[in-house]
């Protein structure tokens, strides 16, 4: 056989993987192979493979007798989503079911070392039972070292993790440590330890999908940021994912053509907020009308709804977008609401994305199930996560801004850099009803008073007036213009360079 055959024939042997049959097991679970998915999430023939024909080294439990299957249960390599460097690796459920081996996990770092020398974004693609429990402490040991590459290369360059199959054991905490998680809703589950444990340990019965299902980690547990149907949609969106996020810390946000004039004004806006100060809107009509083509990536949709994080573009260059959402309970801040944000905001300014922040919020939620849970520390985060910030940060009213809310969310004390109102915005330390209720209180009962004392209080302090006389507001804009004032603001903001005090690191309330 010619040389160049036996290559085609190695290499024809090692993309089959664990074999027809395990192949077609993997589909009619609806999942795709690891390569099949690697080639959906690359640009077409970009992927470069690495590692192909590696094997395990084990030897125990009869490892060292059966079939080595090359590749060792992950695919490794690099390629390009729309022109941009990317590295992955995928899990081979069909090879000793993805699982973890030393050279497995060789394999993984290598990958991970790379991708910090180019400075390019990873993402993993997770479908494996854990540690190749033939290996033993090998396998945990080299779980360890993936997760301290995953650390080290932490807001350095995007770490993106994909759960498309089971993912298990060593296999959740990777994840843990990346930018972001996305699941495939009905195929994927994460869990630390199985339904089988569980019930050992805790007598408790659930099944996979009650513990660890998309639906579980995108609602309640916030392990994951967003799900999807299926491994093709899934894929797709991490490419539109990538285009957004800038390729590390240094390299500035991508940018992309846009057909999308930054004058167009939105006459729609003028009208957005509602007269009846009770009434909700929908602030990612908002954000749609701002942002280029009306593109926007929504980072943590089902989770903690009263808050909207994700990324747009301005002027073709990525944003990121907070916004409180007045639909979900009137835009309140909770523990979920802040600690969502909060981790949001440090991923931009980490990469150096710019902010803009739409706030109509009322305050903090109030009540003991908020703060035995904690409000204060989760509240402390995005006040801290938002001070600590040096990228430009621009802030937009549209209605409330009460309380300490109003301090949290952007404002100029804490480092707003062009802080814009509606004239519909009301910047007060509470509404009408209750500081009237507290100031007044000896006139409780007598409701012609009352409403004089509440007409007062509003015509005071519910407008953006008082704010704008003392400069805590740059100016009070008219709703329509706000793409084009957001984009002038970011324009002038591109060089924007802030040094903090030298130090090891901060210590961010956990
Ligand atoms: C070696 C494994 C394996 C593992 C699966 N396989 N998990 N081989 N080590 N951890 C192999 C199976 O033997 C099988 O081989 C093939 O993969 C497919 O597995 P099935 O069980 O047939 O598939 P399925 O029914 O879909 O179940 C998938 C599964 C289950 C839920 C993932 O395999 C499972 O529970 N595996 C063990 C999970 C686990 O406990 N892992 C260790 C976690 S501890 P054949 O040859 O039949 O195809 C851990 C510690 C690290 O990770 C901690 C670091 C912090």
């Amino acid at each position: 056989m010619d040389i160049l055959d036996r290559l085609e024939d190695r290499r024809a042997k090692a993309r089959l993987g664990g074999g027809e049959k395990r192949i077609d097991a993997q589909h009619a679970r609806g999942k795709l192979t690891a390569r099949e998915r690697i080639e959906l999430l690359m640009d077409r023939d970009s992927f470069e493979e690495f590692d192909m024909f590696v094997q395990h080294r084990a030897v125990d439990f009869g490892m060292d007798k059966g079939e080595k299957i090359p590749g060792d249960g992950v695919v490794t390599g690099w390629g390009t989503v729309n022109g941009r460097t990317v590295f992955v690796f995928a899990k081979d459920f069909t090879v000793f079911g993805g699982s973890l081996s030393e050279t497995h996990a060789a394999k993984i770092t290598k990958i991970q070392d790379m991708a910090m020398k180019s400075r390019a974004p990873i993402i993993g693609l997770f479908d494996a039972g854990g540690a190749r429990i033939q290996e033993g402490v090998a396998a945990l040991g080299g779980y360890g070292d993936v997760f301290k590459r995953n650390v080290i290369a932490s807001g350095v360059i995007p770490q993106i993790s994909v759960i498309m199959g089971p993912c298990a054991g060593g296999d959740v905490y990777s994840p843990a440590m990346t930018d972001f998680i996305f699941m495939v809703r009905d195929t994927s589950y994460m869990f630390v330890t199985g339904p089988d444990v569980v019930k050992t340990v805790t007598n408790e019965v659930v099944t996979a999908e009650d513990l660890g299902g998309a639906s579980v980690h995108t609602t309640k547990s916030a392990v994951a940021d967003g799900a999807f149907e299926n491994d093709l949609e899934c894929l797709l969106q991490m490419r539109r994912l990538i285009d957004f996020l800038p390729s590390n810390c240094g390299s500035g946000v991508p940018t992309w053509p846009s057909f999308d004039d930054i004058e167009r004004d939105e006459p729609s806006l003028d009208t957005l907020v509602p007269d009846n100060p009770n009434k909700p809107y929908d602030i990612k009509e908002l954000i749609l009308k701002v942002v280029d083509e009306g593109d926007f990536f929504e980072i943590g949709t089902s989770f903690a709804k009263n808050i909207v994080t994700g990324f747009g573009r301005v002027a073709g260059a990525t944003v990121g977008f907070v916004a409180n959402q007045p639909m979900v309970l009137a835009g309140v801040l909770d523990s979920d609401a802040s600690r969502k944000a909060a981790r949001f905001v440090r991923f931009c300014d980490a990469f150096n994305i710019p902010i803009v922040t739409l706030v109509d919020v009322p305050g903090f939620l109030p009540g003991t199930a908020q703060e035995y849970g904690g409000l204060i520390k989760h509240g402390a985060k995005l006040l801290f996560a938002y001070s600590q910030c040096t990228v430009p940060l621009v802030t937009i009213i549209t209605r409330k801004a009460f309380g300490g809310a109003y301090d949290v969310m952007a404002s100029k004390h804490i480092g707003g850099d062009v802080n814009y109102a509606w004239p519909t915005a009301q910047i007060a330390v509470m509404g009408a009803k209750g500081a009237v209720e507290i100031i007044f209180r000896q006139d409780i009962g007598n409701a012609e008073k009352i409403a004089a004392r509440t007409k007062e209080y509003e015509d005071r302090f519910l407008s953006p007036f008082v704010a704008a006389e003392r400069g805590y507001i740059d100016e009070v804009i008219k709703p329509h213009s706000t793409r084009r004032r957001i984009a002038r603001a970011l324009a002038m903001l591109r060089e924007k360079k802030v040094e903090m005090p030298v130090r090891k690191h901060d210590n961010l309330p956990l």
